[in-house]
């Protein structure tokens, strides 16, 4: 089918495949589509066509509550077209210098707990994939429908065979019974990469970052690729990472060597938002702080000194996302240095 979009800054064209919604088909050949989830919660990519025939995967998507379908309002990442289609968006596509999303075939690998609820999965891939730090894969299995976000904690300085993932396990949800019910050597989908909450050496800031629960995933990939690059030599970091009790931590060894490698340039900071004390946490995790509080508010009370010339990150549940947000600009950094992925 060809698609035809009129946006803000002109009009683009592209092919898209059976089975594949519009937003996959545009960002797959190069046409910068407005979008931040990429799985029907946000409501960054909406649409209205103008003319041809679709279907919608998700009726019930978060992110179309506000549209108006009788109109043809529609949301791309969620839109198979039926025949060709006339697109109206109503942004700016600017050109992209990121590497072209594709699908991908993968295999689950190494699926194994860490906590209670969250769970570490590899997937190995049919073709490599290059990706920026802080990039995610939208993943899908035979029997489920619709795809699931997960950021890459891995990072590759050329092209990754295998994705490391990590899984909150969200109770009732679909992927997550999924994943907890064992599934090495299950075949999966993998499209990607995606997301623009990406770190860049170049740009030479300080880094912050904020996350809740497996929102440290992407964090894990931005501070693996600054470590590669001896980042902390001259660069600052700050790292708040929020879980409920010392039970819900994961990652401490590798962002206890993570701070090792920085020159002392790096402090990660552990928020415990429902337990205050742990006897032997300095004993064995010497190169990490411990706080008491909600992640956002622990990092609020942390940051006053550290966002001129900073870029912050911050990942996880949408309330701790919009509080460490307004805890950023609070403390005078502009929204322009402020990247987030909300996981809803
Ligand atoms: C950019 C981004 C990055 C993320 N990274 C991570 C991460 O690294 N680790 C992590 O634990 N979580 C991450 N998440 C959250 C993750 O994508 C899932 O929402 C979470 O794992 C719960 O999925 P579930 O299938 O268990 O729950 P469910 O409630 O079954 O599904 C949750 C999500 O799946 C999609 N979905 C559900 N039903 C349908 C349907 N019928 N059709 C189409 N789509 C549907 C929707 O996006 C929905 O919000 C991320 C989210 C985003 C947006
Ligand atoms: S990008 Fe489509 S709803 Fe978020």
């Amino acid at each position: 089918m060809k698609i035809a979009i009129q946006s803000n800054s002109g009009e683009h064209r592209f092919d898209c495949r059976e089975r594949e919604t519009i937003l996959h088909a545009g960002l797959r050949q190069g046409v910068n589509l407005p979008y931040e989830c990429a799985t029907g919660t946000c409501g960054t990519c909406r649409a209205r066509v103008m003319s041809g025939e679709y279907e919608t995967v998700w009726k019930e998507a978060p992110g179309a509550k506000r549209l108006k379908p009788e109109k043809g309002d529609i949301l791309m990442c969620q839109t198979h077209p039926r025949s060709d289609c006339s697109l109206r968006v109503p942004s700016q596509i600017a050109a992209s210098n990121q590497p072209r999303p594709a699908p991908r075939r993968g295999i689950l690998r190494d699926v194994k707990k860490l906590t209670d609820d969250v769970a570490h999965f590899n997937i190995d891939l049919s073709e490599p994939m290059s990706f920026e730090a802080g990039q995610f894969v939208v993943v899908g299995t035979r029997d489920l429908t619709g795809g699931r976000a997960y950021s890459m904690v891995n990072f590759d300085p050329s092209s990754a065979a295998c994705l490391d993932l990590v899984l909150k396990r969200k109770p009732g949800g679909g992927f997550s019974d999924w994943l907890f019910a064992g599934r090495n050597g299950e075949e999966v989908e993998v499209f990607g990469p995606l997301g623009r909450a990406v770190f860049r050496p170049s740009e030479g800031k300080d880094i912050i970052c904020i996350a809740g629960g497996s929102g440290i995933a992407g964090m894990m990939s931005i501070l693996a690729h600054a470590v590669q690059v001896d980042y902390f030599r001259d660069h600052k970091g700050a790292v708040f990472f929020g879980v409920r009790t010392l039970k819900d931590t994961f990652y401490l060894d590798e962002l206890s060597k993570f701070v090792q490698s920085s020159h002392g340039n790096l402090e990660v900071v552990v928020a415990l938002s429902h337990e205050s004390s742990c006897a032997d946490c300095h004993e064995k995790y010497p190169a990490l702080k411990l706080a008491t509080g909600m992640v956002h508010e622990v990092a609020a009370k942390n940051i006053a000194d550290r966002c001129e010339n900073a870029i912050a990150y911050v990942a996880g549940p949408p309330p701790m996302v919009d509080g460490a947000l307004r805890a950023l600009m609070m403390n005078g950094l502009p929204v322009g240095s402020i990247r987030y992925d909300k996981f809803s």
